[in-house]
C-alpha cells in the first residue's frame, strides 16, 4: 500500500499571505515578500489592490510592492472581482472604506451567497455608504471617507476578517478605534502589526473579552516581509501520515501560530504521534518543524469553544474521525455553514456516501469512525467547488487505494496549488 514518507516544505500561508500584501500597500515604501502564496484567492487581493493604483512585480522567487501609504487608494476604473475569496473581499472592503473613493465588490457563486452584512454593518455606523445586494450579498457598492467616525464596536459573532477589516479601515482614521471580540479569533493581523511596528493596544478584560485599540492615523514604514507556511495546508498531510499504515513525514518552516494550530493538539488528544519544534520567528510569527508517524486514532468530543480555533480544519479533522475508533463529536459548527460551501453538508453527504455512519444535529456533527471499512466499486465524491473538500477526500482516497472519485479538483488552486505536486513528493510504495 501506499504511504507517506519524506520531508517538504509546504507553500506560503493564505491568511498572511493577504495581509502581508494590504500591509505593504499601506506601507510608505517598497516592501519585498517571500514565499507569499501564489494561490487564486490571493492572487485576488494583489490584483484588486493594483486596481487601487499599488504597483506590485514580481522579481525571482520575491514580490515587490511599492506602498502608498495610509489612505493612498486611487478611485479603481474597474468593479473588483474577490472570485471566490471570502478574505479578498471582507480585508478590502475594510482597507477601502477610509479612502475617499467608491468601490463595487464582486465574487463568484460561491461568495456572492456569503454574508457581506457581518462586516457592513460595522462599516456603516461608522458613516460609509455601502449597498448590498439583498440586505447581506455581493455586489456590494462602498463609498468610502477618510472622515469615517472612528468608534467603539463588539463583536457578537467570532471572525477574524471582520476584526482585521476594521482594524485596516481604523489605519486611516483620525482618532481611536476600539474592538471588543467576545471570543478570540487568530491574530495575523496584530502579529504582523507589531513586526511593522504599528503601535496598538490588546489587552483582556475582566469578563474574559479581549479589547483592541487603534489610535490613528498611522504612518507605516516600509519592511520587508517573510510569510510563514501554512498550517491548514499541513493539516492534510498530518491526518494523512496518521491515518496511512507505515508513514512518516516531517513538514518544515510551518506557522506555529497558537490561533492555528489547535487540529494538532485535537489529534494529538485523539492519539496521533506528532511533535512539534520551533525552529525561529519570522515576520512576528512563530515557525518550526512538524514530524507524524503513522497511528491508531481514538474518538474525541471537540468542544464548541474551540470551533475558531479550528475553523478550516474541520473537514481535514472529519476524516481522521472516520478512521478513528468509536465516535467522534464536533460541537459547535454553525459557521461552517457560511463557508466556500456549507461544510457541515459536504462532510455528512460525502462521508455517507462511502459508507460511514455520520449524522449531523443541529451545528453538531457526529462521525463513527471504522478503519476496517473497504471499497469495492468507485465512490464519487461531490466536493460543491470547495478546496478544502477537495482535499481532504484525496486524503482519504489515499486509504481507500484512490478509489475515490473527486469531481472536481479544479479548486485546489483556490488556497494550494502546489497541493498535487507535494502530495506526489510524499508517496512512496
Ligand atoms: C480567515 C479567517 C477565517 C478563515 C478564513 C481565513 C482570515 O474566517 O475561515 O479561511 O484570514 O482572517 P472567519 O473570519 O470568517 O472566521
Amino acid at each position: 500500500m501506499l504511504k507517506l514518507k519524506g520531508s517538504i516544505t509546504i507553500s506560503g500561508d493564505k491568511s498572511i499571505s493577504h495581509r502581508a500584501l494590504i500591509f505593504a500597500s499601506l506601507s510608505t515604501g517598497k516592501v519585498k515578500i517571500s514565499n507569499l502564496l501564489e494561490s487564486d484567492d490571493v492572487m485576488r487581493t494583489l490584483k484588486i489592490l493594483k486596481e487601487l493604483g499599488i504597483k506590485i512585480i514580481k522579481k525571482k522567487a520575491q514580490w515587490i510592492v511599492y506602498g502608498n501609504g495610509t489612505g493612498g487608494y486611487i478611485q479603481p476604473a474597474q468593479v473588483l472581482d474577490c472570485g471566490n475569496s471570502g478574505t479578498t473581499s471582507r480585508l478590502m472592503m475594510g482597507a477601502v472604506s477610509s479612502n475617499p473613493i467608491s468601490c463595487t465588490f464582486i465574487g463568484d457563486n460561491s461568495l456572492s451567497k456569503r454574508s457581506m452584512s457581518r462586516l457592513s454593518i460595522f462599516l456603516e455606523k461608522m458613516g460609509a455608504e455601502i449597498k448590498l445586494t439583498k440586505k447581506d450579498f455581493l455586489p456590494l457598492h462602498i463609498k468610502g471617507d477618510i472622515n469615517l467616525i472612528p468608534m467603539e464596536h463588539v463583536m457578537q459573532k467570532a471572525s477574524a476578517q471582520v476584526k482585521s477589516a476594521i482594524m485596516l479601515s481604523a489605519l486611516n482614521l483620525r482618532g481611536k478605534t476600539r474592538i471588543i471580540e467576545r471570543r478570540n479569533t487568530r491574530d495575523h493581523t496584530e502579529r504582523l502589526m507589531r513586526y511593522l511596528r504599528i503601535n496598538f493596544e490588546k489587552k483582556i478584560l475582566s469578563n474574559n473579552s479581549t479589547s483592541i485599540e487603534l489610535n490613528g492615523p498611522y504612518e507605516i514604514k516600509p519592511r520587508d516581509i517573510i510569510v510563514a507556511s501554512d498550517p491548514s495546508s499541513a493539516a492534510f498531510f498530518i491526518v494523512g501520515a496518521l491515518i496511512i499504515p507505515g508513514s512518516k513525514i516531517t513538514l518544515k518552516n510551518i506557522a506555529l501560530n497558537k490561533s492555528r494550530i489547535a487540529f494538532i493538539d485535537v489529534l494529538k488528544m485523539m492519539g496521533g504521534k506528532i511533535s512539534v519544534k520551533k525552529t525561529k520567528t519570522v515576520s512576528g510569527e512563530n515557525v518550526g518543524d512538524i514530524k507524524v508517524t503513522y497511528s491508531l486514532l481514538k474518538s474525541l468530543k471537540i468542544k464548541a469553544s474551540l470551533s475558531p480555533y479550528l475553523i478550516d480544519e474541520y473537514p481535514i479533522l472529519s476524516i481522521a474521525a472516520s478512521q478513528a475508533k468509536g465516535v467522534t463529536v464536533m460541537r459547535g459548527l454553525s459557521e461552517l455553514r457560511h463557508k466556500e460551501s456549507d461544510r457541515i453538508k459536504s462532510i455528512i453527504t460525502n462521508l455517507s456516501r462511502i459508507g460511514f455512519k455520520v449524522v449531523s444535529k443541529k451545528d453538531d456533527i457526529h462521525i463513527k469512525g471504522s478503519n476496517k471499512l473497504q471499497i469495492i466499486n468507485p465512490k464519487k465524491i461531490k466536493t460543491y467547488g470547495d478546496h478544502r473538500i477537495a482535499m481532504s477526500f484525496i486524503i482519504l482516497s489515499l486509504r481507500f487505494k484512490n478509489k475515490l472519485i473527486i469531481d472536481d479538483e479544479s479548486c485546489i488552486s483556490i488556497s494550494y496549488p502546489d497541493f498535487k505536486k507535494h502530495l506526489k513528493k510524499l508517496s512512496t510504495n
